[in-house]
């Protein structure tokens, strides 16, 4: 097809990396990519900190989970909401400053971080590095957030970590095309294509660990939802002046 639609549809996360630092210009040239997403009302309320310090690399690497593939890569881009910049122009213009008041600033900072994010996945594929996003990045958000030195109205949604690939892994299968793409209507034979996938999954996994595990998609991915989730994140949140009225 063409080369942007190759990156996209040879995507794969890679959790084994080189010690091995990228070339100054090249952490540059994957923030201009991330920058050029489109923003809501062009607020641009993304800031990325790019980490490539080892010790602190190490840091993060266990703050996330202890995903010691963090600290062999060899960056890690912590991708944050920030409305710090929209509280300036708000003081500049003798304006209320309002919207981390509100669940929207949430949705609009998590999207356009989102979007941000992919840009810089894509951009990185197209480069040969190996990408793997950290939402590990929540599970000590004060943490994080002192180690990186963040100010209010600024808080670090997810990381991304880019490096030179060690091995290389498999394409993961999707869900069957016709569950998320539906015409005119939402389609409610969800559970038949959910079968459909947990048999593909169950192969995949099967092929991927020699035989080890046959876990499917719906035990896998319900053993994430049956849990009531990461719930010190609006806590965090709020320590860091969003919903603080
Ligand atoms: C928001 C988000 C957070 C993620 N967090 C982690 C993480 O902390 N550790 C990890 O190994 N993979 C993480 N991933 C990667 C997913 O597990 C991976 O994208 C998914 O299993 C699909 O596999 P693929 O990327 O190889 O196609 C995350 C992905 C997203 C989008």
């Amino acid at each position: 097809m063409n080369q942007v639609i190759d990156t996209i549809l040879n995507h794969r996360s890679i959790r084994s990396y080189l010690d091995k630092e990228l070339p100054e210009e090249h952490l540059e040239l994957l923030v201009r990519c991330a920058q050029k997403a489109p923003s809501s009302n062009n607020g641009q309320p993304v800031t990325i900190i790019a980490v490539t310090d080892k010790a602190k690399k190490a840091q993060l690497s266990e703050l996330c989970g202890n995903q010691a593939f963090i600290a062999e890569a060899g960056v890690f881009f912590a991708f944050c909401i920030d409305f710090y910049r929209g509280k300036l122009a708000c003081e500049k213009t003798n304006n209320e400053f309002y919207i981390t008041d509100e669940l929207s600033a949430t949705v609009i900072g998590t999207f356009d971080a989102g979007l941000a994010m992919q840009n810089m996945i894509v951009a990185a594929e197209s480069l040969g590095y190996g990408t793997v996003p950290i939402g590990g990045i929540l599970n000590d958000s004060h943490a994080v957030i002192k180690l990186l030195e963040i100010p209010d109205y600024v808080f670090p949604i997810c990381g991304l970590v880019v490096g030179f690939p060690k091995e290389q892994s498999a394409v993961k299968p999707r869900l069957p095309l016709k569950a998320v793409f539906n015409r005119e209507k939402y389609d409610m034979n969800q559970r038949i294509y959910i079968d459909e996938y947990d048999e593909v999954m169950t192969k995949y996994m099967e092929e991927r660990t020699n035989g080890e595990s046959r876990r499917n998609w719906s035990e896998t991915i319900s053993r994430v939802y049956r849990v009531k989730g990461r719930r010190s994140i609006k806590q965090a949140m709020e320590n860091q002046k969003f919903y603080n009225r």
